[in-house]
C-alpha cells in the first residue's frame, strides 16, 4: 500500500517537472539551425520564420512539412553515406515541434530561448576580398526558353590566387536555375574568339566550332550556384586555384516565370590567407543530353557515365545535375579490390539542386562512376 502511494507521488512530481512547450525554448533553436537560412526576409523561401508571430501563423504547415520531411529540403536517400550539410530534423526535433503545436503553440518566455540570429542581408561569406559582377546585365523575357547565357570576365591577376570561399549572388534570383563560374587559364583555348564582357549564347556565336564548344569544357569550375545551395567554403589547408591572367566564364541557366527581368550576377571571393597544401578540383562526368534516347513510355531509363581518377583524392562534395526528366541519381565508387560502394543516392528534384558534402569519404579509390535514371 505504502509502495503504491509512493509510486503515485513520484509520477505526479514527474509530470509537474515536464514544462509546457515553449516557442523560445523548444522551437526557435530548431528554426535557427535548420530553417532561417532560407526563411528570413529577402532569402529564397516565400515567408519568414524569424519571430514567434510569423511562426505561429504557420504552425500547422510547419508541423506537416517537418513530419513529411518536405522541409528542410534534402534529397539524399538515408541508405547511403553521411553528409556534413544534411539539415534534416531528428525525430526528437520533429516531436518537439509537434508537442508545441498540440499544446496550442504557446510563446513561452523570451529569456528561455537563444538570442535572435542576425543574418546578413548581403554576402553569406564573411566580407569578400573581391567582388566581380557580370559586366553587362542580361535581359530576360517573360516567357519561353532561354538558352544558356555566357559572360566572360577577365581577372587580370598578375599572379595565381588561391580561393578559400566563394559565393554567387544573382540579382534576378527567381530566374536563375543554375549558375556556374569556370576558370579559363591563359593557355586554354576554350571559347577563344567569343566576345569578352558581354552576354552571349551558343547560337549567337556564328562559328560552328565555338557553338559546339560552348557546351563542353575540361576547365576547372570555381563554383556552382543553384537555388538553396550554400557558398563554397573549403576546409583549412585546401583551396581553389585561379592561375594568373585567367578569365572567369559565367554560365547562366535562366528560366522564365511570367515576369520579364534583368540579371547581373555577382561573384564574391575570399582568398586563402596562406597557400594551401591541397588544391581543390571540380571534375565533371557528363552525358551529352542530346544523345540520350529515352524510349517512349519508359518509366525508368538508366544512363551511366564513369571515369577514373588520375590519382588518389579526397572527395569533398557531389553536385548531381540533370534537367526536367531527371529522377534518381547515384554515385558509386569501384574500389581497387573490385568491390563497389554507393556513396550517394539522390531522389532528384529539378527545383532543388543541392550539393552533398560526404563525411569521411577520404578515399584512395580510383574509379568514380555516376549513374542517373530518367523517366520519359
Ligand atoms: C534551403 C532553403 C530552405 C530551408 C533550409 C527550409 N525551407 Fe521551407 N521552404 C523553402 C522554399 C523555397 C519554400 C517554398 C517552395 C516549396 O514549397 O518548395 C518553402 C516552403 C515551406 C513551407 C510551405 C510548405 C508547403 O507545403 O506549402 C513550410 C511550412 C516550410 N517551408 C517550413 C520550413 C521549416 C519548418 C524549415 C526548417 C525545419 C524549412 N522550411 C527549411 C526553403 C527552405
Amino acid at each position: 500500500m505504502a509502495g503504491c502511494f509512493f509510486l503515485i507521488v513520484s509520477q505526479a512530481l514527474f509530470n509537474a517537472a515536464q514544462p509546457r512547450p515553449s516557442f523560445y525554448r523548444d522551437v526557435l533553436p530548431i528554426l535557427q539551425g535548420h530553417c532561417q537560412s532560407c526563411h528570413r526576409p529577402d532569402a529564397i523561401a516565400p515567408f519568414s520564420l524569424m519571430t514567434y508571430r510569423e511562426t505561429r501563423l504557420r504552425a500547422q504547415a510547419i508541423g506537416a512539412a517537418g513530419e513529411s520531411r518536405k522541409m528542410p529540403p534534402w534529397f539524399a536517400d538515408p541508405c547511403c553515406g553521411h553528409f556534413a550539410n544534411d539539415p534534416s530534423l531528428t525525430p526528437e526535433q520533429i516531436a518537439a515541434i509537434k508537442d508545441w503545436i498540440e499544446a496550442g503553440a504557446p510563446e513561452g518566455n523570451r529569456n528561455d530561448g537563444p538570442p535572435t540570429l542576425h543574418w546578413t542581408a548581403g554576402w553569406n561569406v564573411p566580407r569578400p576580398d573581391l567582388v566581380l559582377k557580370m559586366p553587362v546585365p542580361v535581359r530576360l523575357p517573360a516567357a519561353g526558353d532561354v538558352e544558356y547565357t555566357y559572360e566572360i570576365v577577365p581577372t587580370d591577376f598578375a599572379e595565381g590566387r588561391w580561393v578559400q570561399m566563394s559565393e554567387l549572388r544573382p540579382l534576378a534570383r527567381d530566374h536563375v536555375h543554375h549558375a556556374v563560374v569556370y576558370i579559363r587559364p591563359p593557355e586554354s583555348n576554350w571559347l577563344r574568339g567569343a566576345p569578352i564582357g558581354v552576354p552571349f549564347t551558343a547560337s549567337t556565336l556564328h562559328d560552328p566550332h565555338l557553338m559546339h564548344e560552348a557546351h563542353s569544357t575540361t576547365s576547372d569550375l570555381l563554383l556552382v550556384y543553384a537555388p538553396g545551395s550554400s557558398p563554397d567554403n573549403w576546409p583549412e589547408g585546401m583551396a581553389k586555384y585561379i592561375p594568373a591572367h585567367s578569365d572567369l566564364i559565367f554560365q547562366m541557366h535562366y528560366t522564365t516565370n511570367g515576369q520579364p527581368a534583368s540579371d547581373q550576377t555577382s561573384l564574391g571571393v575570399r582568398f586563402a590567407r596562406t597557400p594551401p597544401a591541397k588544391r581543390v578540383l571540380t571534375l565533371q562526368l557528363a552525358n551529352d543530353s542530346d544523345r540520350i534516347p529515352i524510349p517512349p513510355n519508359a518509366s525508368n531509363y538508366r544512363v551511366a557515365v564513369e571515369g577514373t581518377l588520375p590519382n588518389d583524392a579526397e572527395l569533398l562534395s557531389f553536385f548531381p545535375h540533370m534537367h526536367l526528366r531527371g529522377k534518381n541519381f547515384e554515385y558509386n565508387i569501384g574500389h581497387a579490390d573490385g568491390t563497389q560502394e554507393t556513396l550517394l543516392r539522390v531522389n532528384y528534384d529539378f527545383y532543388w539542386q543541392l550539393s552533398y558534402l560526404p563525411v569521411g569519404a577520404a578515399v584512395s579509390a580510383r574509379r568514380h562512376q555516376a549513374r542517373s535514371h530518367r523517366p520519359v
